[in-house]
């Protein structure tokens, strides 16, 4: 199974990229610019002190769309209709997990505030841009910041709420992302429920202002999970 990160040069995405690395698996890093993907490798690789990671690859954002069997879109709220339709003939029969965060810096805002969208959260406006297509939409590490994820050394100390209408593909994108040392995934139901959790990331971003901290992050307590 293939792993391809669009946006996979940012901040989320190579954190995500590293993380399952790790778990060993197969990777590719998209970009707008096939280049720019292939320095994030080479970041990788010296973040990591390898030399050569032989699961690890990059491209543009439309061939690593088209070679991957997980597509993971981890780019800012503005970019999202743009980054997908640029992918949207490389999607049918894939699962596609949404990271987007609808922040209010998308306007000029502040990142501990939200943006309310038309479709009620980023994950269902995916959903609805890809419409047409084949495509099962989950909702997933919007509430895992980037600190946690590039802190590669240590485990994650998150839960993962991941919500999606398809049961099996939101199985197997859980299964995935419970490889990451520390984090467990609830699934939280079906991909209407993306329009809370996506709410929480500025909520955890204004308390890590508040409290000067970069690992505020969630854990849900008291639940029997398999
Ligand atoms: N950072 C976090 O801690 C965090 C936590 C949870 C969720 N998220 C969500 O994850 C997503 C990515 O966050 P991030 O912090 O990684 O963002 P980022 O670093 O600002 O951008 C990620 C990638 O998106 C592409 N991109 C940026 N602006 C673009 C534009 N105008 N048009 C097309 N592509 C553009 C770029 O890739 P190329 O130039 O290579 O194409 C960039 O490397 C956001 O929706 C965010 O809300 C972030």
């Amino acid at each position: 199974m293939i792993i391809s990160v669009l946006g996979g040069t940012g901040d989320q995405g190579l954190g995500i990229v590293i993380r399952f690395i790790q778990a060993g698996e197969k990777v590719i890093i998209g970009s707008r610019k096939a280049k720019k993907a292939e320095d994030a490798v080479d970041k990788v690789k010296q973040l990591l002190e390898k030399e050569d990671i032989q699961n690890l690859s990059g491209m543009s954002n439309e061939d690593a769309a088209n070679k991957g069997d997980i597509l993971i879109l981890t780019v800012p709220l503005a970019a999202q209709m743009g980054t997908l339709k640029s992918v949207e003939n490389f999607v049918d029969g894939k699962i596609l997990i949404d990271a987007t965060v609808p922040l209010d810096t998308v306007i000029g805002g502040s990142p501990a505030r939200y943006v309310d969208l038309w479709q009620g959260s980023a994950a269902e406006r995916t959903a609805e841009i890809l419409t047409d297509k084949n495509v099962a939409v989950v909702s997933a590490f919007n509430n895992i910041s980037n600190s946690h994820l590039m802190n590669f050394n240590e485990e994650i100390d998150c839960d993962c709420l991941v919500s999606g209408d398809d049961t099996e593909s939101k199985k197997i994108a859980m299964d995935l992302i419970n490889k990451i040392p520390g984090i467990k995934c609830i699934d939280c139901g079906p991909l209407e429920k993306a329009r809370i959790v996506e709410k929480i990331t500025p909520l955890l971003i204004g308390l890590n202002i508040k409290y000067k901290s970069h690992h505020g992050g969630l854990r849900i307590t008291g639940l029997k999970l398999d």
